[in-house]
């Protein structure tokens, strides 16, 4: 069962630690990547968490795989986020990018590197060594988001503000640079996320209101370069998509039925190991995509067969 926005435990018993987070699919067991705020972290570092699992409801810690101990040695304020792992077939490397950023000399701010950094693994949950940071195509990046499409291309989306948009970029051969961006949408979004369905693009994410929740929008195009329709509400506005921001969105393709998993973070900037999770099946399709209740005011428990892809509405006790 996946009960939104409730503590969600890991075979641990603890509540799970993959902010900002992404899914991949390798040999049949999912690994979800993401942000590890546990309040017990090492002081002053950044970890990267993976979590495995055949069911996506029940996840399994694979450990910090990222130590983020100041990887970039910046001096001042620094962190990692959004963590993403690709998996280059061309080398069989897995490949983690993330958020790096921090301060610069002059600013307060801890967001003024605006990079990405790459850390590289042999296996999937290994331990990921630091390769370097940088500005993907010399530009300014903050929220990061993953695409990987039909084809096997693999794409970074980076939220650029001094263009006051975000690029989708395609990944270079050996996917440790970012080759060039094959489209750039001007529109104010970070936590990006694209899905392709039905032989159309879905691109979500939210407005850029910090750690606070603000209604998510969604376009579509029928190429990846564009055109890209406007934007839309993916949820009641008067929900700021049920207090939560967009991460990932999830495909998982059955033997019945393909469907697609908004994964967004429920965010507690004061104490952001008690973040929380709004994942759900979205109605897509046609053009549109919708992210409400199947029943009730909220989006409640529910449970998928990976196998099949059917979801259905799952009862917990409250
Ligand atoms: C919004 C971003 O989406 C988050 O990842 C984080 O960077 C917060 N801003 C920080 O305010």
């Amino acid at each position: 069962m996946i009960d939104p926005v409730k503590i969600w435990p890991d075979n641990r018993g603890q509540h799970i630690q993959a902010h900002g987070g992404a899914i991949i699919d390798v040999d049949g067991t999912f690994y979800w990547f993401g942000e590890d705020r546990s309040p017990d972290n090492e002081p002053g570092t950044c970890p990267v968490a993976c979590y495995a699992s055949k069911d996506l409801m029940n996840w399994e810690f694979r450990g910090k795989v990222f130590d983020g101990r100041n990887p970039a040695n910046i001096e001042g304020l620094w962190q990692i986020e959004r963590p993403k792992v690709f998996h280059c077939k061309a080398t069989g490397k897995f490949v983690m990018y993330l958020h790096l950023d921090g301060q610069v000399p002059g600013h307060w701010s801890r967001y003024r590197r605006a990079e990405v950094g790459v850390a590289i693994c042999d296996t999937i949950d290994g331990k990921y060594e630091w390769l370097r940071s940088f500005r993907p195509l010399g530009k300014e990046s903050r929220d990061i988001g993953q695409f990987i499409d039909d084809d096997g291309q693999a794409y970074l989306i980076f939220e650029c503000r001094p263009e006051g948009g975000f690029h989708i970029a395609r990944l270079s051969g050996d996917y440790l640079d970012v080759a060039e961006s094959v489209a750039f949408i001007k529109s104010p979004i970070e936590g990006g996320a694209i899905v392709k369905y039905d032989g159309l693009y879905y691109c979500l994410g939210s407005l850029l209101t910090g750690w606070w929740p603000n209604a998510n929008q969604y376009a579509t195009a029928e190429k990846l370069e564009g055109p890209w329709s406007e934007f839309r509400d993916v949820a009641p506005p008067e929900t700021l998509t049920y207090g939560s921001q967009s991460t990932y969105l999830l495909k998982v393709v059955g033997s019945e039925t393909t469907t697609v998993i908004y994964m967004g973070d429920v965010w507690r900037p004061y104490e952001l190991s008690d973040s929380r999770y709004l994942w759900y099946p979205l109605q897509i399709g046609g053009g549109e995509m919708a992210l409400k209740p199947f029943e009730g005011w909220m989006p409640g428990p529910w449970e998928i067969d990976v196998g099949t892809g059917v979801t259905r509405i799952a009862s917990a006790p409250r």
